[in-house]
């Protein structure tokens, strides 16, 4: 029954198109003129009005393009700052070594022990077996947006319950304190 219908149907619409363009054609030019003009000022506003649907389709691109920037500034393992890749040499530059020593001595070692156990801050023993040497350096140069946002900085905080304090170290100095660390972690 379908079947017969459907037929039926566009035929009689096929009716109604061809009469309609007859008529059309029966008419005066001007009429034609400003059907003319109808269609093309149709076509203008279609394809210059903002349509809805086109931009739903734009919009996944640009957090798509957001995220792949976001992704790697918060490498969860580099953590957050300046602090992008780190090279580290082998043997141990000693000269940072003994910097390291006299920068720990002077600014860390009040909250940091140099064995596993906590006093205010966690013990540095293994710490760069466990944290990436950027992680670690942007910890010590970034550590007030490190503990608003880098995941791992605020286990920690919510372990040792106080605030590692920005001390403006420089990024020179937090290398240098990473080469002792790495000295305390037995590398040569
Ligand atoms: C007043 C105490 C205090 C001082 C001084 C301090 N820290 Fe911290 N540090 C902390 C605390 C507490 C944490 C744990 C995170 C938190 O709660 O803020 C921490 C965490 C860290 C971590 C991460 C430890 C881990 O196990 O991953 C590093 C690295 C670090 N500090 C480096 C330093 C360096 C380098 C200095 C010296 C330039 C320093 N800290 C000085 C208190 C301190």
């Amino acid at each position: 029954m379908i079947n017969i219908i459907k037929p039926n149907d566009q035929s009689h619409f096929d009716l109604i198109l061809t009469s309609y363009f007859v008529s059309l054609m029966k008419n005066s030019k001007q009429t034609m003129k400003k059907i003319l003009t109808i269609l093309i000022a149709m076509t203008l506003f279609w394809s210059c009005a903002p349509d809805k649907p086109t931009n739903q389709e734009e919009f996944p691109d640009q957090p798509a393009a957001k995220s792949a920037v976001e992704s790697q500034i918060m490498d969860p393992t580099k953590g957050i700052g300046a602090v992008k890749n780190v090279t580290l040499k082998t043997p141990l530059e000693q000269e940072r070594v003994s910097r390291g020593i006299a920068i720990y001595e002077m600014k860390c070692s009040a909250c940091h022990r140099l064995d596993e156990k906590r006093v205010v801050g966690p013990g540095w023993k293994d710490i760069t077996k466990t944290r990436k040497p950027e992680w670690i350096m942007n910890m010590v140069t970034n550590v007030d947006v490190m503990l608003e946002q880098d995941a791992e900085a605020q286990k920690l905080l919510e372990l040792c319950l106080t605030r590692m304090p920005n001390q403006n170290v420089s990024i020179g100095d937090a290398r240098d304190v990473l080469e002792y660390m790495r000295q305390n972690d037995g590398e040569k």
